[in-house]
């Protein structure tokens, strides 16, 4: 079982797949976990996100079978599985494999002409940690089918928006994970140096917004907590639930209708301090996003320092979603001198960013450190990221 983390195709892979299915893999593709700068809890609330693709990813080895079936196994789980893909929400759905027999089935229910594969993956985004492994597993799965199927209209920038819904399907319906599409679409249509502005309104294009950090002697800090995060345990689904609620009495499609204006009008309509805490966290969310994108293209870096901070204390205490290990690592890098930092992904655990002039790293990184071990908490896992590119075929 290996855990390190290349940047190229992990070495072993090709042999892990000629030992288990006795033939050559036809290729190998990979997609990128994700950190969202900001915009949390937004996507199924039809508004903005701003997620960039890291360099940790998922690589798969497939190759296609003429039946219907997946046969899938992973460097990192013990195990084998095999799955069909008819009757497959009333059987077996492969427990992790899911995610991956998911996108077949999803495909398959989209009209596109798919069969069976021999899968293997090699998954280096870590488990648990917030950082959209399920995303990147569906999303390398998803891309290896296209090619491998030849399948038609899933290319290109609105092709991979659509890639991207079979993946959220496949995730929300087969691993059922009620998420809401930034990290699908972050995985497949991010690019390097820039992040990914998304509008879950309508059926907006995505917008590339430069965040070369490195230009501005800038790096982001990934900590992840290594707190578990898990986003079909019912408390992620449990805070969709009170953004529905809170439209249905407020009459509304989405909170997206919503500005920070009207909330003081709005808010007093709500049953109860709970919802109304959740609609304000949302509403000022979406607003922060728009902010944010403004000072990234006027090079306003300054500007993230008050946003972040505002986006983790409205996480905190109005979606109250944080915890002991997120707050800790938010308000030690802070302290230290990051420029900004935040909580980021679904909450519950998993992990935060920080935005830390480069010649400040170490110091910031070993300050998170020493305040972990302090707390008694487990180590943390920290590690720089710059914005890495999509999904994609590597061999
Ligand atoms: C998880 C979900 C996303 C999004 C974030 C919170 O990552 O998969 O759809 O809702 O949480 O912003």
């Amino acid at each position: 079982m290996s855990n390190a983390h290349p940047t190229t195709i992990p070495a072993e892979l090709g042999d892990a797949f000629r030992d288990a299915f006795g033939r050559e893999p036809s290729g190998v593709w990979s997609a990128p976990g994700r950190v969202n700068l900001i915009g949390e809890h937004t996507d199924y609330n039809r508004g903005l996100c701003l997620p960039v693709a890291i360099p940790r990813r998922t690589w798969v080895a497939a190759a296609r079978r003429e039946d219907r079936r997946m046969r899938i196994l992973s460097r990192q789980v013990p195990g084998e599985r095999t799955i069909a893909l008819d009757g497959l929400l009333e059987g077996n759905r492969g427990g992790w494999a899911a995610y991956a027999v998911g996108v077949l089935w999803a495909l398959d229910q989209a009209g596109h002409e798919v069969r069976g594969l021999d899968v293997v993956v090699d998954g280096r985004v870590p488990l648990g940690s917030g950082l959209s492994s399920s995303a990147a597993l569906e999303c390398a799965v998803a891309v290896a089918a296209v090619d491998l199927f030849a399948l038609e209209g899933l290319d290109g920038d609105d092709g991979r928006r659509r890639l991207a819904e079979v993946c959220v399907r496949a995730e929300n319906d087969v691993a059922g994970a009620p998420t809401g599409g930034m990290d699908q679409s972050a995985a497949l249509l991010a690019r390097a140096d820039e992040a990914l502005l998304l509008d879950f309104d309508g059926d907006r294009p995505p917008v590339h917004v430069p965040f070369d950090l490195a230009a501005h002697d800038l790096a982001l800090l990934v900590m992840n907590t290594r707190a578990e995060h898990s986003l079909d345990d019912g408390q992620y689904g449990n805070r969709r639930g009170e953004c529905l609620a809170a439209v249905a009495e407020l009459g509304l499609g989405s909170l997206r209708e919503l500005r920070p204006p009207d909330l003081e009008r709005v808010l007093p309509r709500l049953s109860s301090e709970v919802l109304r805490r959740r609609v304000r966290h949302v509403v000022t969310e979406v607003d922060r996003v728009t902010r944010t994108v403004a000072a990234l293209e006027s090079d306003g870096f300054a500007a993230l320092t008050a946003l972040f901070d505002a986006s983790h204390a409205s996480m905190r205490d109005d979606f109250e979603i944080s915890c002991a290990e997120l707050d800790t690592a938010v308000d030690t890098a802070r302290a230290r001198g990051a420029l900004a930092a935040r909580m980021t992904g679904g909450g519950f655990g998993g992990s935060a960013i920080a935005i830390v002039r480069t010649d400040l790293l170490d110091e910031v990184s070993e300050a998170v450190a020493t305040a972990f071990s302090d707390c008694g908490l487990r180590e943390p896992e920290l590690f720089p990221v710059t914005a890495d590119g999509s999904a994609r075929q590597e061999r």
